[in-house]
């Protein structure tokens, strides 16, 4: 194990510098000054300068109508902030530098150039880059074991985490100062290792990567499939609508960059469908249009959802085969009054499966209805994503094979329904939607992790914190089973002939041993 380095966080008397006072240098000063340090918030435009303390103010005369501080520690706050043109005027007297300039590695190098010499000998220079190399950012300076970065996410005041990220020549204890630092701030901080996306901004990709490719096969709507995410996955949002949320600019320029820095690797390629609504102007929420329409009086089209089926229930099933994490929904069968005899798994290569009148229904393993149909020779097939938690979704997508007579679909549909769950049907597409979503999440969670790029706790809270999922995607492997998890990814990988699919090693050799994903590490507790 690593020895943990030693580093202090900074005192409240340090004073911290912030260079860029746009949307997240704003954020940042207004974060360090609520937590005692005195902050110098510097930007070269006067308008910009104006806008960041005319925006500070109104946060914090908001923290004071909603009872959050007193009028007098918003006043204290605001007073320790004092705008400044110059940075280079300041750079003597401060600890802690924080740039939050444009994302352009030439013009952050220069500034760190021109601040290296005044800043004293123990100050920190931390960059908030979302996307550029610590290391190159660091490179041409005399003494690069003091850059760092220091990732706030958007807005810096709300969103709790902090990637404190290395790189090849940062110092252990400039990590560890930053680290301490912003857990004393208030946030949930994490180590990663300078890499493209550093964690979140990589692992989070299949979020949109996945639903986008389900998109341009056009197995559902946005609406749809946006419901099912959040429903059935526990996701806050849809993918769709957070890429509305986040703007598709942003969002597909952040795609292209990780997918151009990882050269060019198929998992991260960007989409198609996505780069259209770039190039028609259609950037989400800011625009007024991108998935949907957010023009005044426009209506949210609601998702699809099968009218009730309940004359179809048959009075009883037979449950085929280990059902794990998805028992739960045979105990809600049984709840809502529907014999469910178990059976174990047929010793030929039958799927896990509910028979239910002539119908099969089968938790996705990742092949299509209609191959299972095809592979078992039982023409009515019906199959079922995966939910967060099976005791308590309220929502939940199928497909159906091709051949499936409409009287064992209505069965189906019916029988899920009587345990209370709304159905969504979607085209039949290889994996449905939140199954292959959290597969790929959590593939790409383990490759992080094998190319030491965080400890699996850190990547976990990393997700958890900085994008708000329900669960790390390392714990929900473990949740669902790491082998559900890989035959899941080896059929996508079958199906597609396509490397993006490709099985992480660390999730394979997990199949064979003992050690738990997500905690197996002795990662720090933060
Ligand atoms: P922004 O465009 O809102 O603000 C940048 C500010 O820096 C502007 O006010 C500009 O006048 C000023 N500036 C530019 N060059 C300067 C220089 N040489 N010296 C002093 N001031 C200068 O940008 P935003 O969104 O605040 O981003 C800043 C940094 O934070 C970027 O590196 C970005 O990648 C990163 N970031 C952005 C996030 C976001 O969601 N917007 C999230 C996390 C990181």
């Amino acid at each position: 194990m690593q020895e943990r380095a030693r580093g202090v966080a900074l005192s409240p008397g340090d004073a911290v510098l912030v260079v860029g006072a746009g949307a997240m240098g704003r954020g940042i000063a207004l974060v360090a000054a609520s937590a005692g340090h005195p902050v110098f918030l510097a930007d070269v435009s006067e308008e910009a300068r104006r806008r960041a303390l005319t925006a500070i103010a109104e946060e914090l005369e908001g923290g004071v109508r909603k009872g959050r501080m007193s009028a007098e520690e918003a006043d204290a706050i605001r007073e320790r902030i004092q705008a400044v043109a110059e940075p280079q005027g300041v750079a003597s007297q401060v600890r802690l530098v924080i740039e939050a300039i444009v994302e352009d590695l030439e013009v952050k190098r220069a500034l760190f150039a021109s601040l290296e010499p005044l800043v004293p000998s123990e100050a920190i220079l931390a960059t908030n880059t979302s996307s550029l190399s610590i290391t190159a950012i660091a490179a041409p300076l005399a003494r690069p074991e003091r850059v760092v970065g220091m990732h706030f996410f958007n807005p810096p005041s709300r969103m709790k985490l902090v990637e404190v990220v290395s790189g090849l020549a940062t110092a252990s204890e400039v990590a560890q100062t930053i680290r301490d630092t912003a857990v004393r701030w208030g946030k949930i901080a994490v180590m990663a290792r300078s890499t493209p996306g550093f964690i979140v901004n990589r692992v989070a990709r299949p979020f949109y990567a996945e639903a986008l490719r389900v998109l341009a096969e056009g197995a559902a709507d946005c609406a749809t499939l946006d419901a099912v995410v959040r429903e059935a996955g526990g996701f806050p949002m849809g993918p769709f609508e957070l890429m509305d949320l986040i703007g598709h600019d942003v969002n597909f320029a952040v795609t292209s960059s990780v997918w151009s820095a990882y050269f060019y690797d198929k998992r991260f390629q960007p989409s198609l469908i996505q780069q259209e609504l770039v190039w028609a102007g259609r950037l989400g929420r800011k625009s007024g249009r991108g998935f949907y329409d957010y023009a005044e009086g426009a209506s949210r089209p609601a998702a699809a959802e099968v009218p009730p089926c309940h004359d179809r229930v048959p009075s009883a099933v037979v449950a085929v085969g280990e059902f794990g994490p998805f028992s739960a929904l045979l105990e809600r069968l049984a709840a809502a009054g529907v014999e469910v005899q178990r059976r174990p798994a047929d010793t030929g290569t039958g799927p896990v499966r509910i028979e239910a009148a002539n119908v099969w229904i089968v938790p996705t393993d990742g092949r299509t209805a209609t191959r299972l149909a095809h592979e078992h020779g039982h023409a009515d097939v019906v199959v079922l994503d995966w939910a967060r938690d099976w005791a308590q979704t309220l929502r939940a997508a199928v497909a159906r094979a091709d051949g499936c007579a409409q009287d064992s679909w209505a069965c189906a549909l019916g029988l899920l329904q009587r345990a209370g769950i709304a159905v969504t049907p979607l085209d039949d597409v290889a994996g449905l939607i939140l199954a292959r979503t959290v597969a790929m999440l959590a593939n790409e969670a383990a490759d992080a992790v094998l190319a030491g790029i965080g400890t699996p706790r850190d990547i976990d809270t990393a997700m958890r914190y900085g994008t708000n999922y329900p669960l790390g995607p390392l714990a929900w492997a473990e949740a669902m089973g790491v082998a559900r998890i890989v035959g899941l990814l080896d059929r996508l990988a079958e199906h597609y002939g396509e490397d993006r699919y490709r099985v992480s090693p660390l999730l394979r050799r997990h199949l064979w041993n003992e050690r738990p994903l997500d905690g197996g590490d002795e990662g720090e507790k933060k």
